[in-house]
């Protein structure tokens, strides 16, 4: 459907999750650098951010960095790294306008201390707002997640804990499981995101690749999420 002609969705789930992959292969097709592909996608990451604001999403969930991750190049994780901390810094004032607060999933030990400054910066600037909670997965790995739980869990000596105290201790304890998980670039996999949270989630894969996922994409995802049966095996 031509992009003028997309429907604004009339269901919104009230929580999306979104695997953000495919900035390489954008960068590739044009002969451009990776990192070109990443600052792409970062870009991209900032208008999905305001589309589901004006959207009324409740919660949003970006997956932007895997434990696994830190395998790749060197060069690679510092260019992440060094794009993370200008552009969340650039992102702040609009973030604060915007009500949005934000919330940080993954083992943010592995960054030096000033990505960690700016990112404690960044939750502390916003924790008095009240709208959207944007939760960025970062240095995260659901098998970590639950692995982290069960560690905490075992220090404080508890037994016979059931599913309502077990969410308690992982990184999204304070937010509802996703309702809909998107995954760009073509990939079926879920690459060890939200492996507890995404039980009854609904999935969408789309090819096309994150820095060109725009609004129109966005909404298709949406009205295809709004045209599913949930039944959670009811
Ligand atoms: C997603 O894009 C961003 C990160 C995982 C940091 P990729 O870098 O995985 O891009 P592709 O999958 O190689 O195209
Ligand atoms: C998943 O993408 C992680 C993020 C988008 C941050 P990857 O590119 O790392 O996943 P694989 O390697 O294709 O499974
Ligand atoms: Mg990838």
């Amino acid at each position: 459907m031509p992009a003028a002609q997309m429907k604004k969705p009339e269901v919104i789930p009230p929580h999306i999750a979104i695997i953000m992959d495919g900035n390489g292969r954008w960068a590739a097709r044009r002969m451009l650098p990776r990192s070109a592909g990443h600052k792409a996608g970062f870009d991209n990451f900032v208008s999905i951010v305001r589309e589901c604001g004006k959207l009324g999403v409740s919660y949003l969930t970006v997956y932007a960095f895997s434990t696994e991750n830190w395998q790749r190049d060197k060069q690679e994780v510092e260019y992440l790294i060094r794009l993370m901390n200008s552009g969340m810094t650039s992102f702040l004032p609009e973030m604060k306008k915007n009500n949005i607060r934000l919330k940080l999933c993954g083992d943010l030990s592995r960054f030096d201390e000033q990505s960690r400054k700016m990112l404690d910066n960044c939750v502390e600037t916003l924790k008095d707002n009240t709208g959207m909670v944007l939760s960025i997965c970062l240095s995260y790995g659901g098998r970590q997640e639950i692995l982290q739980a069960v560690n905490r869990l075992l220090d404080e000596g508890k037994k016979n804990i059931n599913e309502e105290d077990f969410r308690k201790y992982l990184y999204t304890a304070d937010i509802p499981d996703p309702d809909l998980i998107i995954r760009t670039s073509g990939e079926i996999r879920i690459s060890n995101f939200l492996l507890w949270q995404s039980a009854y989630a609904e999935y969408y894969f789309t090819d096309v690749l994150w820095p060109d996922f725009n609004k129109e994409e966005l909404y298709r995802a949406i009205n295809d999420y709004g045209r599913r049966s949930r039944r959670f095996g009811k």
